[in-house]
């Protein structure tokens, strides 16, 4: 069974939590990185890697000193995570909400970068208040927070912690197409 395949079949399961049916393509994922730095990056976080389709380009990228921290809720997908086998790479089976006390059980007070799939639209809000009060926090100055999603039905709400520094790009070439956002926390 091809890895779309497989996606397919867990996504369709867990719709709720997944929030879509297909894994990114490889130009949105290359998209959402971007504007990263990796030369400079010490710590990435990525929210909601699934079965790694952006995963797999950020280890590319990494610089050898830097950690890629996963948090991944779905079983499935975090036994599929587990099977890359990376130094760099740590995945935890935890929600994107437990942020703080993850990074603190790892002695990791700031990160530089976070990648979120998370299907923001179908979060209960206050667990989205939850996710995005951390994700400031956590980030070093300058650092960004990048998601992707399908409509623009998030953006009020990422303004409220962005506020203007907020950029917007689009890529056609997903199922479906996706805005990204990028987030930078500013000072
Ligand atoms: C839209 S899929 C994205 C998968 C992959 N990153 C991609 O782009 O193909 C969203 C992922 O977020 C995960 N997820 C949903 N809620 C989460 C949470 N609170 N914390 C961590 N992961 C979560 C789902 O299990 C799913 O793997």
């Amino acid at each position: 069974m091809t890895d779309k395949i497989k996606f397919f079949k867990e996504a369709i399961r867990t719709l709720k939590t997944s929030g879509t049916v297909m894994p990114s393509s490889s130009f949105l994922a290359k998209k959402m990185l971007r504007n990263i730095h990796f030369a400079s990056a010490d710590v990435i976080v990525e929210f909601g890697p699934g079965n790694g389709a952006i995963t797999k380009f950020i280890l590319r990228k990494l610089n050898p000193t830097a950690l890629l921290i996963c948090f991944e809720i779905n079983e499935n997908f975090y036994k599929t995570l587990t099977e890359i086998k990376h130094s760099q790479l740590i995945v935890l089976k935890s929600s994107a909400e437990n942020l703080e006390e993850e990074l603190h059980k790892l002695g990791v007070s700031e990160v530089n970068y976070i990648i979120s799939s998370l299907p923001l639209s179908m979060l209960p809000e206050k667990i989205t208040d939850v996710i995005l009060t951390q994700s400031y926090q956590v980030l070093r100055s300058n650092g960004t927070f990048t998601q992707y999603q399908y409509s623009l039905s998030n953006r009020k709400k990422l303004k409220l912690f962005f506020r203007n520094a907020i950029s917007l790009k689009f890529e056609f070439l997903n199922f479906p197409p996706a805005f990204i956002y990028l987030c930078k926390k500013v000072g």
